[in-house]
């Protein structure tokens, strides 16, 4: 169901073993692996997005948790658990919109603190299944948005996504594609529409790669051809990913999904979100209160090497924008379908326990 894509993370070995990571970077050129053994690689792949995608940064984070008390074991017991706390905050500030990041952070070192390991190596060990557990937790979580959402993808429709959230993004069979590669393996026929999504192009290089190996009816598009799309009746249903999902349910997503929700709502069209209650973070309280990632201007005013804009011109790159709950039409999650998308709606599926 993941269409042979394999997953763009692993540990390799025991609890002296390392992080494994597909460079999303270097996609769709090449696919090339990183040994990732050391806190500051961790972060350098997080920060320039080898590994991405709300629900992959936080399987990476909780693994790098177990990075950081490999290292911190060879400087004694004294000062074990400091070291792995310093390196656990160096962790979670490294991208700060996908709650995710934050969220895997936190409960690995609540686990440490549960746990009262007796020795390094036994905090390292159940360190060590504290993130598998994540990372199965987070698979299964995307095959129930799978289950949940693929009533909605019809028959000969179209459907439009923006940014990744897909396998890549998750190490699971995705959150908005999730639903696709489960209607597309029973059989249904549909078209999938993929924006471009720039600067970074998560879009064309890693939505598409993905849904061409799934062997899927897709068409790539430029994010300002949207509206024409929908004008001319193209798009039935709209499914994106999530960062951060606040209490009230504004959703921060990749920069550009805003403007599809909004065109979306001006064109009658649905607009839905997937996503894990990992990404629901019941501390902030509204879209406006989410830390809005801003990244380098030369990702916006050059491509590959190349000056796209005249050199030291202003740059504006958010990284990420909020549409508001009132736009989407349900949150799809892996307990159930939210609607409306609003404070009760939540808690209301947030309350129930798991499938
Ligand atoms: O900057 P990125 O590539 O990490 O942004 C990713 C997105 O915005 C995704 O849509 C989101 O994380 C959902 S991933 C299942």
């Amino acid at each position: 169901v993941t269409a042979g894509i394999a997953s763009p993370l692993n540990w390799e070995g025991g609890i002296d073993g390392y992080l494994s990571l597909l460079d999303q970077t270097e996609l769709p050129g090449r696919e090339t692996w990183l040994a990732i053994r050391d806190v500051a690689s961790l972060c350098g792949a997080i920060h320039r997005l080898s590994v991405r995608g709300a629900p992959a940064i936080g399987i990476a984070g909780a693994f790098g948790i177990v990075i950081a008390a490999q290292h911190a074991a060879a400087h004694g017991e004294q000062v074990f658990e400091q070291r792995v706390a310093s390196d656990a905050q160096r962790i979670g500030a490294t991208r700060p919109t996908a709650v995710n990041l934050q969220w895997a952070v936190d409960r690995m070192m609540a686990a440490l603190r549960r746990g009262r390991p007796d020795s390094p190596e036994s905090a390292i060990s159940l360190l060590l299944k504290e993130a598998q557990s994540i990372h199965h937790e987070e698979i299964a979580s995307c095959e129930s948005i799978a289950r949940f959402g693929e009533p909605l993808i019809k028959e000969g429709s179209g459907v439009l996504t923006h940014c990744n959230a897909g396998p890549l993004a998750t190490g699971g069979m995705g959150t908005a594609l999730a639903p696709l590669l489960l209607a597309h393996g029973r059989g249904r026929r549909f078209r999938v529409y993929a924006d471009e999504t720039r600067p970074l192009l998560q879009g064309a290089r890693i939505t598409m790669w993905e849904l061409l190996r799934a062997g899927m009816d897709a068409t790539l598009l430029c994010d300002g051809a949207a509206a024409s799309l929908m004008a001319e009746g193209k798009i039935q249903l709209v499914i994106v990913g999530a960062d951060r999902i606040a209490r009230n349910g504004d959703v921060a997503n990749k920069i550009g999904t805003m403007s599809v929700a909004l065109l979306a709502r001006a064109f009658g069209i649905p607009f839905y979100v997937a996503a894990p209650f990992s990404t629901v973070d019941l501390q902030t309280p509204a879209g406006r209160d989410i830390p809005i990632e801003h990244r380098d201007p030369q990702e916006v005013a050059k491509f590959g090497g190349f000056a796209t804009a005249p050199a030291n011109c202003k740059v504006y790159s958010p990284a990420f924008d909020v549409t508001p709950g009132h736009l989407i039409a349900g949150l799809i999650t892996e307990r159930g379908i939210v609607c409306p998308v609003t404070e009760g709606g939540l808690a209301q599926v947030g309350a129930a326990s798991p499938p």
